[in-house]
């Protein structure tokens, strides 16, 4: 959600300032723009939609001079998506981009308009300019008007930060996350290092109110002024892991990594369970994440409780603010694949404020919730790439299963079949023309369903949400049991009905849900580890203990909302509206 890049060095940044926009691409966006400066000379260009608009602009401009620049990628908060609401800002000399949310704008902007201050556009952003702008007029100094203005800002923030007449960049973040890369004789900012890892993989983590002041000759960073020594880091992150590969969507090429990241996650752990942590001490275990990581999370919470440990999954902006009763032993578990999901880190914070123990199951191992939490463990998804999370929630839900496993009777069986889900998986992925199929016969539906029972309606959440969000179709998911009370009334001639039966227990309840939309005229497809038939679609999975079982089934239905959006002509990796990593609220 927003992306930056600034570049300062010995080049022309604007390869650089695109290069790097590009990978931010999945992040999310709806206009971008840069800023190149050269001392008193700044030139802003922006544009709405995709990158390719503000390169085609770039090309029919002629570029300043310039060493150094900034660049942005903006998902309209505060405003509409529009080329004066882009970033980057520029009030008086400074000129800003700005990932975030400023809460307190309103009440800073009057502030400045009885100051004399015009504003051009409807963003916080503006405002924040505007306030180092008005503190950098006053005191003649940019490092002070920056801190100042940071004092008074409430809310999050990674700001890159050009001054008329200083040829430096300067940068400052809270709660928002931007790193410093350091090349030879070339520094960088940037949300995340996919952004700058063609040009860099030395980096240092910024934290809080760390202000960076850089140059081709070399960067600073102060706090309160004092200049302070951070740890330059090297990514391990491999360039290539960023390409399709040739596939034609980085959301197929995803789902097609899932065997490969399990074997690669699962194996340590396997050949040692007792490495995972001791959550036999706690009394309760609360799940907490957003979207798919919330589904991971039910998915975990009935395999506690099927173990008998007291569990909730929760929506992490619920929880966040909700009374939570931390009157037994518990355990947060925060489970999110950025670690920058700005409703999971205060959901993190909150526990940590309660003297709750944290556990987070994360994949980008420095991120905020990674370096914040107490205990983590890592998915080993390498970065991933398309908005709709695949690869990552496939690794959440394997860990949660472990750790749910892991508060049980040991039995090897279930070992085995931890072991057998990478290339038992690999068979379901291999059937693709069986998906292509029910696809093409559902394509064009404006309206389809998931029912499920127990764990399957955990698996139906996140099958309904993969389908709704890359194919647009409207799609809701159903315990089946509560369709009779009302949204059966929307089943008609035709109407597609995904049934997940893969509970041994209610099987017969969850066939005669699925009889109950049939008889109405739902299309069913049902998606099983049994054997089942009399519908028009069966796809039958490898029966395996339940530990594992939504391994082999959510895939399918990925890979039939893969199938769907594609024949529907959707921009599968990058959803309209969506933001990889949602930093605001
Ligand atoms: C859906 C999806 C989102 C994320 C959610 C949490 O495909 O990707 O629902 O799962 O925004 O993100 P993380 O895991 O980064 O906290």
């Amino acid at each position: 959600m927003c992306g930056i890049v600034g570049y300062v060095g010995e080049q022309h940044p604007i390869k650089i300032l695109l290069d790097g926009l590009k990978c931010l691409e999945y992040r999310g966006y709806d206009s971008s723009g840069i800023v190149l400066q050269n001392n008193d000379e700044c030139q802003i260009i922006k544009s709405v939609g995709k990158i390719s608009n503000l390169e085609e602009k770039i090309n029919n401009s002629k570029l300043i001079e310039s060493n150094m620049g900034l660049a942005h990628t903006r998902w309209a908060t505060h405003g509409e998506a529009n080329e004066v609401n882009a970033h980057p800002h520029k009030v008086g000399k400074v000129t800003l981009v700005h990932n975030g949310i400023i809460e307190n704008a309103k009440e800073l902007k009057d502030r400045l308009i009885s100051d004399g201050v015009e504003f051009v556009s409807e963003t916080d952003t503006e405002v924040a300019c505007a306030l180092i702008s008005y503190y950098y007029d006053k005191e003649n100094d940019i490092k002070k008007a920056i801190e100042k203005a940071c004092n008074e800002i409430v809310g999050s923030y990674a700001f890159g930060i050009l001054v008329e007449g200083i040829d430096k960049i300067y940068a400052i973040r809270k709660d928002s996350p931007l790193i410093l890369g350091i090349g030879e004789g070339e520094y960088f900012i940037a949300s995340d290092i996919s952004a700058i890892i063609n040009y860099t993989n030395q980096y240092i983590l910024l934290d809080v109110n760390e202000l960076v002041e850089m140059d081709s000759s070399g960067y600073s960073i102060t706090t309160n002024g004092k200049e302070i020594k951070k740890e330059v880091l090297t990514a391990t992150i491999d360039a290539s892991s960023k390409e399709k590969n040739g596939y034609p969507h980085f959301m197929l090429k995803e789902i097609m990594e899932e065997p490969i990241v399990l074997e690669n996650t699962l194996k340590p752990i396997l050949s040692d369970i007792s490495s995972l942590p001791d959550l036999k001490q706690y009394e309760e275990i609360h799940i907490i994440g957003c979207g798919s990581a919330y589904y991971a999370g039910m998915i975990g919470k009935s395999l506690f409780e099927e173990n008998g440990v007291r569990a909730i999954a929760e929506v992490a902006s619920e929880y966040r603010y909700k009374k939570v009763l931390y009157d037994r032993k518990t355990l947060v578990i925060l489970i999110s694949q950025s670690g920058e999901t700005a409703d999971t880190i205060a959901a993190m914070r909150k526990a940590i404020d309660n003297n709750i123990d944290t556990l987070a199951i994360v994949n980008v191992k420095t991120s905020t919730i990674a370096r914040e939490s107490k205990n983590q463990i890592f998915i080993e998804a390498g970065p991933e790439i398309a908005v709709a999370t695949t690869k990552a929630y496939i690794l959440q839900v394997a860990i949660l299963s472990l750790l749910a496993y892991s508060c049980g009777e040991s039995d090897s069986k279930v070992i085995d079949d931890f072991n057998s889900i990478p290339s038992l998986l690999r068979e379901v992925l291999d059937r693709k023309d069986e998906y292509l199929k029910i696809a093409k016969d559902i394509y064009k539906n404006d309206n389809i369903f998931f029912i499920g029972r127990k764990l399957d309606y955990s698996i139906c959440m996140e099958g309904s949400l993969k389908l709704k969000e890359v194919s647009y179709i409207h799609s809701e998911a159903y315990q089946a049991g509560e369709l009779k009370h009302g949204t059966i009334s929307l089943i008609e001639e035709g109407t597609p009905v995904f049934g997940i039966i893969t509970e041994d227990d209610i099987r017969e309840k969850t066939i005669s849900n699925v009889e109950e939309v049939k008889s109405r005229g739902a299309k069913v497809i049902v998606v099983t580890n049994s054997d089942i038939d009399g519908y028009e679609y069966v796809v039958k999975v490898k029966k395996v203990s339940k530990y594992v079982q939504s391994l082999l089934v959510v895939p399918v239905l990925q890979l039939i909302a893969y199938e769907v959006a594609k024949l529907r002509g959707c921009d599968i990796d990058k959803p309209r509206n969506l933001a990889k990593s949602v930093t605001v609220e």
